[in-house]
């Protein structure tokens, strides 16, 4: 027996004794910021966020609910969940659990069913955001186009990183997967708005302009419905984050300019930047589109 273990006793006791003088070959890795990955799938009670604080839709919710719901078959009226949420998170600024039990008792559906559809999705933000929500897009396209360089202005500029909101609660920062306008990258979504064709120092005379917008307005602080933000947030179109349009390539409230959503480029949509390459000529209309030979 003992001459079988012999060698493995050898072997283990050199390699004790190398491991001894041996120095560990020192090794440097990167990795990226820690990000609790149960932040987007775990609810925990909070003071602003938890089933005891009471959430009722308003009149006009409560219309546009029956509206809704009269789009289906009574006995699937769960299939009107998402519209729900998304009604309930525009009332309240964020999808809070008060939020999703309350569309769960109007839908007639176990709440945990609310809950996977909620924690699902990440355009339903179930902790509070700024007034304004600037999702910045990363993903291939935007990134080869200089995604980078927009984060890195925001983080300059806002002086918080992505997940982050501003101390004065005006600006949320997320990073997001494509928003689907890669054709116009590097993009951001601020609210419900698209601004493409960016360049750092665009981004930052926009969030310059719209935190002048929101102050000039009294319309800063946390979106509607979070604690003492009642009666503040339809002040004018800016308080929203959606600028009352006077004309021209830009927004004015109050004196505040806001550019335009869409390209920030010279572009009008998502034509050719460098002008049109097909279908060049006018196009033929009336008489030029009849046969000649008066066979028609
Ligand atoms: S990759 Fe940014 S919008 Fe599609």
């Amino acid at each position: 027996m003992s001459s079988k273990f012999a060698p493995w006793a050898l072997r283990s006791a050199s390699r004790a004794v190398r491991s001894g003088v041996q120095q560990q070959p020192r090794r440097s890795f990167q990795a990226s910021a820690f990000r609790r990955s149960e932040g987007l799938n775990v609810h925990r009670d909070s003071p602003n966020n938890n089933p005891s604080i009471p959430f009722k839709f308003n009149e006009t919710n409560e219309r546009l609910i029956q509206e809704v719901l009269s789009r289906y078959p009574s006995q699937y009226k769960k299939a009107a969940v998402m519209p729900l949420l998304d009604l309930g998170q525009r009332q309240h600024g964020f999808t809070s659990i008060s939020v999703m039990n309350e569309v769960a008792r109007i839908l007639e559906m176990p709440p945990m069913r609310v809950y996977e559809v909620a924690t699902f999705y990440t355009m339903y933000n179930r902790n509070p955001v700024g007034r304004f929500h600037v999702q910045c897009c990363t993903t291939t396209p935007c990134m080869l186009k200089g995604s980078d360089g927009i984060m890195k202005a925001i983080e300059e500029h806002l002086k918080i990183h992505h997940g982050e909101t501003t101390p004065d609660n005006m600006f949320t920062f997320t990073e997001v997967e494509c928003l689907g306008a890669c054709a116009n990258a590097p993009m951001v979504q601020i609210n419900d708005d698209y601004f493409e064709d960016l360049t750092p120092e665009g981004i930052k005379s926009l969030l310059t302009a719209l935190k002048d917008a929101a102050e000039k307005t009294g319309a800063g602080g946390m979106a509607p419905g979070l604690p003492g933000d009642y009666g503040k947030a339809e002040v004018d179109g800016a308080a929203s984050g959606r600028p009352v349009k006077q004309g021209g390539p830009g927004y004015s409230a109050q004196g505040a300019a806001i550019p335009a959503p869409g390209p920030m480029s010279k572009r009008v949509s998502c034509e050719p930047a460098g002008g049109l390459t097909s279908l060049t000529e006018e196009p033929i209309t009336g008489e030029q589109m009849l046969r000649k030979d008066g066979e028609l």
